[in-house]
């Protein structure tokens, strides 16, 4: 089954597909939309052993791939400049969409490369990590990482169409479950009590990727991201920067880990989150017994919910 979300941005709006094996049928999504320009897949070398030669089947013979390194440093100048200097070599045009299969550092920074190439051309995601299905794979926004900090450099530029396909989460790590499951909570607790309670209720089973509590979770996720970045799609408005609960807290600690395998993303968000929700407390912002609540689920399920847990030294 496929299910549809859309993120209502007039004429900037696209698609998100949701649906088991749907690399597999990318020739039905993603082909229609090169309009018979050849497919340039970009992606990472981790991702180009286990999900690459799918979605190449799907395309057709000439695609062309460009494989980048794994991890949190190729979200750089030279990476992208690496990128932009392979995509011009290709002959890129502003009219070709550049498909990139990977988590949020291949999407943020094929988004970036994308939004800059001849002063812009199209991109489309397919997110191979649950953090990037849920979060930073809807919503354009793109970037690097520089010395002064993370995603500092970068541009909202909104991708043509997202294919979330979760059977490419049955060869994630544990931990990466664990990390994009962090972004699943932040959810529930921004505005949505309801689904915090679901996600009490069913983390164990989703972390076990059970098909059905996988497909709940990416869909209201989804739905609610493409609500809010419908709403207030540059941040301007007070409502998308909830999307960034626990992220001021989570990048100061991901800045003192060195932005490294020590603490992934989705775990300075977790810590993050604990974090706020403690101050909130300590503040007289919300009730002690739900920064509790809070704090007792993420560390239930195995993400740092403190300073400790995170590693941190300072
Ligand atoms: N990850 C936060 C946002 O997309 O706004």
């Amino acid at each position: 089954m496929t299910t549809t979300v859309n993120v209502g941005l007039g004429a900037r709006s696209y698609d998100i597909v949701i649906g088991a094996g749907l690399i597999d049928q990318a020739d039905r999504s993603i082909a229609p939309l090169l309009a018979g320009r050849r497919p340039i897949i970009i992606t990472d070398d981790q991702v180009a052993a286990t999900q690459l030669p799918r979605l190449e089947r799907a395309l057709g013979a000439d695609c062309q791939a460009i494989i980048l390194p794994a991890g949190e440093a190729t979200k750089s100048w030279q990476q992208l400049e690496r990128l932009t200097d392979a995509l011009l070599n290709l002959g890129v045009e502003r009219s070709d969409k550049l498909i990139a299969l990977g988590g949020g550092v291949i999407g943020d920074l094929v988004g970036f490369a994308a939004s800059i190439l001849k002063r812009g051309c199209g991109f489309i995601q397919v997110p191979t990590t649950l953090l990037a299905m849920v979060d930073s794979s809807v919503g354009g926004k793109t970037a690097i990482n520089v010395r002064a900090g993370k995603n500092l450099i970068g541009s909202f530029h909104q991708p043509s169409l997202v294919v979330i396909d979760p059977s490419v989460l049955a060869t994630l790590p544990d931990r990466q479950m664990r990390a994009g499951y962090a972004e699943i909570v932040k959810y529930g607790l921004i505005n949505d009590a309801a689904f915090f309670a679901w996600c009490e209720s069913h983390a164990a089973k989703l972390l076990a990727r059970d098909p059905d509590a996988l497909a709940t979770a990416i869909a209201h996720s989804v739905r609610t991201k493409a609500e809010i970045v419908a709403a207030d799609e540059r941040e301007t408005k007070d409502q998308r920067a909830l999307l960034n609960l626990g992220h001021t807290f989570g990048h100061a600690l991901e800045a003192d880990t060195g932005f490294s395998e020590t603490l992934l993303h989705g775990e300075a968000v977790a810590a993050g989150m604990a974090l706020a929700f403690g101050f909130s407390a300590a503040t007289g912002r919300c009730a002690t017994d739900d920064a509790n609540r809070v704090t007792q689920h993420l560390d239930a399920i195995g993400l740092p919910a403190s300073l400790a847990a995170a590693h941190v030294t300072g």
